[in-house]
């Protein structure tokens, strides 16, 4: 069956356009008795206002005519004691977020690193009304240039629903600057900024640069930061406006005029807050419902001491299904980011055999494992756990690290047994690749490791959990026990939902259909609730959506 999504006549039917992001809902009277009706919970419309009769039976749901009357026969005992108005998708969130980011609906396709967010995927989600994130953490200053180009390419200079990640990297954190110099020079005016503990230059330098005043006495921002954080004490300096500590270096090197300094000390970092909850990758599997409305007051809390408007605040970790996005709204979310569920779509840089490993996923098909990028310090990562022996190994490599002061310290039947169970290469050998890596990336790792044979290990190990995810990427089956894959409960979630529907085979899963499905299906459980709430009977059985072709 072929599903109608677009029969919004206020809603904007393409995105850039930002008719629908504020104001009053005008025009109301064209929904009323509209044929364009499609379902809804218990074959009750969501676009169109449905009129309340109570009774001595309760309350039951009818139809509107055109004029706003009870289109049919009600018993002598009944009355119209109410109406409920039309649930949109794109009326779920925050509507000055759609204003904000020329998007349609408040629903952001989370970036995934190394490309695995594809510059394909985000020009497809972009053209739909999505707002998306290229995943360009992992890649190579030139590589993300040219996926900017692409993408560039592809949705045209209006389009402003699009931008790219800014990771944290202590590791070689020259890159954060000559990340933030290449999008201001391509003129990309989104940036999510991740995995930051506290703020750094570049992410000060991206939000202040280009700040002016409209003729309106509003501060324009020339790029919008959307801060994602699992932490209060992580969110609070976003929250926050610039500290004078960055600003001023900023200004004396020359980045930053005393004009755009001073604009930048009147408002947040960030406008716009990525609560990240328990999620697939990085993540401090923190429950959505604890962490999400303690943000929200924390930026009211804020905004209230600097005297501004809060920023936004949205969520994403966990969300997989319809009822997800509505419970997350219901919480508050300005918006909702989505990330293992596009992860298996076909977009995604991820191979087929990693696409279809993830298709298989139960909820409980996750486990944590090292992060390659802060192996030494213990931090992990969420991933896929069916099929794939990774988290295992992984979880062995790091004790190995624990217990061994350096690789020629161990005891020689367990390095064998590590070389032949998990490395599947005699150590030295990688030890070789490591090194005429690190000659062209950074060369002082390498004396680094001669001088330290702790950090040698390091470098072995991390080398096994770097190439776990670049085979699951390439698919190399024959390495198929070690692939990385990031991945959160929510995937597991997602199949479960859409099992025996058009969106179970994976070469059906779009980005698109992926979205336009969950937002569709959230709308139907917003609905089914309101009627409740009404005095409607409505079981549950009778209030889920069935994924079907959107458009
Ligand atoms: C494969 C994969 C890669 C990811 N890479 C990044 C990344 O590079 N930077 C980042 O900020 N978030 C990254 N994320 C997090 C997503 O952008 C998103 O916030 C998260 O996946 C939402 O939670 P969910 O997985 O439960 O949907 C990644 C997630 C996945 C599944």
């Amino acid at each position: 069956m072929e599903g109608r999504l677009t029969i919004d006549p206020v809603a904007p039917a393409r995105p850039g356009q930002a008719r629908n992001g504020g104001g009053a809902p005008e025009g109301w009277a064209v929904f009323l008795g509209s044929s364009e009706v499609q379902g809804g919970p218990g074959g009750i419309p969501i676009r169109a206002p449905v009129g309340l009769v109570a009774g001595s039976r309760g309350v039951r749901p009818v139809a509107l005519d055109a004029t706003g009357g009870v289109a049919s026969a009600i018993g002598p005992d009944e009355a119209l004691v109410g109406v409920l108005p039309p649930v949109y998708p794109e009326w779920l969130g925050d509507r000055s977020f759609l204003s904000a980011h020329g998007c349609r609906f408040p629903y952001v396709v989370g970036e995934m690193a190394r490309g695995i967010a594809s510059a394909e995927m985000v020009v497809q989600a972009a053209r739909a009304g999505l707002m998306t994130f290229f995943g360009s953490a992992g890649l190579s200053i030139d590589e993300i240039d040219r996926a900017i180009a692409t993408i560039q390419g592809g949705l045209g200079s209006e389009a402003r629903n699009w931008g790219a990640n800014l990771i944290h990297s202590p590791q070689e954190s020259h890159m954060e600057m000559a990340f933030a110099e290449l999008m201001l020079a391509r003129g990309v005016t989104n940036i999510s900024a991740s995995a930051f503990m506290r703020l750094a230059p570049a992410v000060v330098y991206l939000s202040a640069r280009g700040l002016t005043r409209g003729p309106d006495g509003h501060i324009r921002r020339r790029t919008h930061i959307f801060a994602k954080i699992s932490r209060v004490e992580v969110a609070r300096p976003f929250l926050s406006p610039a500290p004078e500590a960055i600003l001023g270096p900023l200004v004396a090197a020359g980045k930053l005029t005393s004009e755009e300094a001073a604009l930048a000390r009147r408002i947040p970092v960030a406008g716009d807050i990525t609560v990240e909850a328990d999620s697939g990758g990085h993540t401090d599997n923190r429950p959505l419902t604890v962490l999400l409305p303690r943000i929200i007051d924390l930026a009211k809390e804020v905004a209230a001491e600097h005297e501004y408007e809060p920023p936004r605040v949205g969520v994403g970790g966990g969300l997989g299904t319809p009822s997800a996005l509505a419970s997350a709204f219901a919480a508050g979310a300005a918006f909702v980011v989505t990330g293992s569920v596009n992860q298996a779509a076909v977009e995604s840089a991820l191979s087929n055999d990693g696409r279809a490993m993830l298709a298989q996923a139960s909820m409980t098909d996750v486990a944590m494992a090292p992060a390659a990028d802060m192996f030494e310090m213990g931090v992990e990562v969420q991933v896929l756990k069916r099929g794939t022996l990774f988290a295992q190994r992984g979880r062995e490599l790091y004790r190995i690290f624990r217990t061994y002061p350096s690789l020629e310290a161990m005891p020689e039947a367990e390095r064998r047994t590590m070389e032949d169970k998990i490395l599947g290469r005699p150590v030295e050998e990688i030890w070789s690749d490591t090194k005429r890596f690190f000659a062209e990336r950074d060369p002082a790792e390498i004396a680094k490791a001669e001088g330290d044979p702790k950090h040698k290990m390091a470098l072995v190990f991390r080398w096994y959990l770097f190439m776990g995810a670049q085979w699951a990427r390439s698919g190399e089956t024959s390495r198929r026990a070690d692939y990385q894959i990031w991945c959160g409960p929510a995937m597991g979630a997602f199949n479960d939902w859409v099992k025996g529907t058009f969106l179970e085979p994976i070469e059906n899963r779009t980005v698109v259909q992926i979205g336009l499905n969950l937002l569709e299906g959230a709308a139907w459980a917003v609905r089914a609730q309101q009627l409740r709430l009404a005095g409607v009977p409505m079981a549950s059985e009778n209030a889920g959506f069935s994924p079907r072709p959107l458009r």
